[in-house]
């Protein structure tokens, strides 16, 4: 009998060393000049990998929505397990559905609102002490806030203390170091502890892992003492670590510290939580939302203060709304801003069109790769399972097709009628489906606010001479951060 003659997408034939330093080296570089060079869907090996990059809109919103329970998620992220382990970004089937159920209400409208009003005091308290004339990176600073902002709203967690910005840093390591284990023999290097690189990952992983279980066990004693109020500020009793907590109270009552030390379970109506969680799968939820809470923001407003820095007459008109919004004209016609609170965000259009163009041009999240589990069909071709897909969704929104002069920064092009009538998986910064970022309600209404707050008061121009460079890891960030000089608005 005849064999089955597998059909193979348009692609570079071979497997060759070339691409694979092309794509570790300029990995955004490469996936755009594939899919211009050969099409929508792409197909090319690394070593024994088949990898197929997918850069149509309908083919992508079937993978993420209509048949994602025949994809894990991509190598990349097998590799973040060892930061990671099994929370909710990482883990998969039953134990991700779990997960997600438990961690869902915390991303609910209303809670997403009283988070607003932590984002302003941080912004505050962070651009307050900004001095005029006087240069910054802007980057540093937004990843400093953005890790306060998420530590406070879902854990009731102040990370100014020292032990805080020991945690800071060693997370700033763990994520380089993650970042070399891309790196097609990273995993063999991190065989050998007597590599100082490596000996030190361990060290942050360890650092993290002991502030986090500290969070914990504190937690659990004060649950415990009944020291916490329905009505106490910030209610912890709905905060992501209470969540966690409650699922694994709820059907044991027997259970044992990281110390070994016994802790009684409060009893607690056990129907909307499907099974107990150890600590290792809380540590793993905590250390999760960490750094997909604040890395991603971070970012996307780090790149947004870059655009506007280039383009003075978006940023001008940015002011105007501010102006028209925020501030008021006193007696003697000195002009004084009010804090933005979540009742502004409807009225601060511009600055959700700037967002949200700003998240086109540097998506933070710029690919998302996915395992086959079973042979999968797109277009007339067969995937074969086991082979790896590739959606970039740098690449998507920098396809013509869909935006017009796709390199402009534009924000007046995101009209109601634009947006109607563009493909929905042709601009998808937070992915989609029961995979997607359950943080987008959050992270909008904190990139919203976060610009309205600094924007009141700083306008921020970009030294001359750096060399602008993307660094796309994980996440999409500037090589090198990028340095603003600070100009006070109020002069
Ligand atoms: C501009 C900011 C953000 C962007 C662009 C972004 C983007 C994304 C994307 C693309 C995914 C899906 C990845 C995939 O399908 O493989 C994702 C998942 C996720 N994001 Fe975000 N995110 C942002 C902010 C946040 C925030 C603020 C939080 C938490 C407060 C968060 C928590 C998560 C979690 C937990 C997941 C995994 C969801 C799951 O698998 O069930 N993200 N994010």
């Amino acid at each position: 009998m005849a064999k089955a003659v597998v059909d193979f997408p348009p692609g570079p034939s071979k497997f060759s060393p070339k691409l694979l330093r092309q794509l570790s080296r300029e990995p955004i570089k490469t996936l755009s000049d594939l899919v211009k060079e050969y099409g929508e869907i792409v197909y090319f090996k690394i070593g024994r990998g088949q990898i197929y990059l997918i850069n149509n809109p309908d083919y992508i919103e079937k993978i993420l929505i209509y048949n994602y329970k025949n994809f894990k998620k991509g190598k990349r992220l097998q590799t973040a397990k060892r930061l990671l382990g099994e929370g909710l970004v990482t883990s998969e089937g039953t134990k991700h559905d779990n997960q997600r159920k438990i961690v869902h209400p915390l991303f609910l409208p209303k809670k997403i609102s009283s988070y607003g009003q932590i984002v302003v005091d941080k912004a505050t308290q962070m651009h307050q002490q900004w001095i005029d004339g006087s240069i910054i990176d802007i980057h540093k600073e937004m990843m400093n806030v953005t890790l306060k902002i998420i530590c406070k709203s879902i854990m009731d967690y102040e990370i100014d203390s020292e032990e805080a910005i020991k945690f800071s840093s060693a997370l700033e390591f763990s994520k380089k170091y993650f970042k070399r284990l891309q790196h097609p023999i990273g995993h063999i290097l991190d065989h050998f502890e007597i590599l100082p690189e490596v000996s030190k990952s361990r060290e942050s992983i360890k650092t993290l892992d002991s502030i986090v279980y500290q969070l914990i066990i504190d937690r659990k004693k004060i649950s415990s003492t009944k020291i916490l109020k329905p009505n106490s500020p910030r209610n912890q009793e709905e905060d992501l670590l209470s969540r966690l907590l409650q699922a694994q109270f709820t059907s044991n009552n027997n259970l044992q510290d990281d110390q070994g030390n016994h802790v009684k379970g409060d009893k607690v109506n056990t129907t909307s939580s499907p099974r107990p969680m150890t600590n290792q799968e809380i540590r793993d939820n905590v250390i999760t939302m960490l750094i997909a809470g604040h890395e991603t923001t971070s970012n996307a407003i780090t790149w947004t203060y870059y655009l506007l820095s280039q383009s003075p007459e978006i940023e001008q008109k940015m002011f105007e709304e501010i102006d028209s919004i925020l501030s008021e004209v006193q007696n003697n016609g000195s002009k004084v801003y009010r804090n933005p609170t979540v009742k502004d965000i409807p009225k601060l259009k511009y600055i959700e069109k700037i967002f949200r163009e700003s998240m086109r041009i540097y998506p933070p999240v710029w690919s998302i790769g996915r395992l086959v589990e079973d042979d999968y069909l797109v277009d007339k071709y067969t995937i074969p399972k086991g082979s790896s897909i590739i959606m970039s969704q740098y690449v998507m929104h920098h396809n013509d097709k869909y935006y017009d002069r796709p390199n402009e920064f534009n924000p007046d092009r995101w009209t109601d009628e634009f947006k109607r009538h563009l493909p929905r998986f042709s601009y998808f910064p937070f992915g989609g489906g029961l995979r997607g970022c359950i943080g987008e309600s959050f992270a909008w209404q904190e990139g919203i606010l976060m610009i309205a707050s600094v924007s009141s008061h700083w306008k921020l121009e970009l030294v001359p001479n750096q060399n602008i460079k993307m660094d796309p890891g994980i996440t999409l960030n500037p090589k090198n951060g990028i340095r603003m000089k600070l100009i006070s608005r109020s002069n």
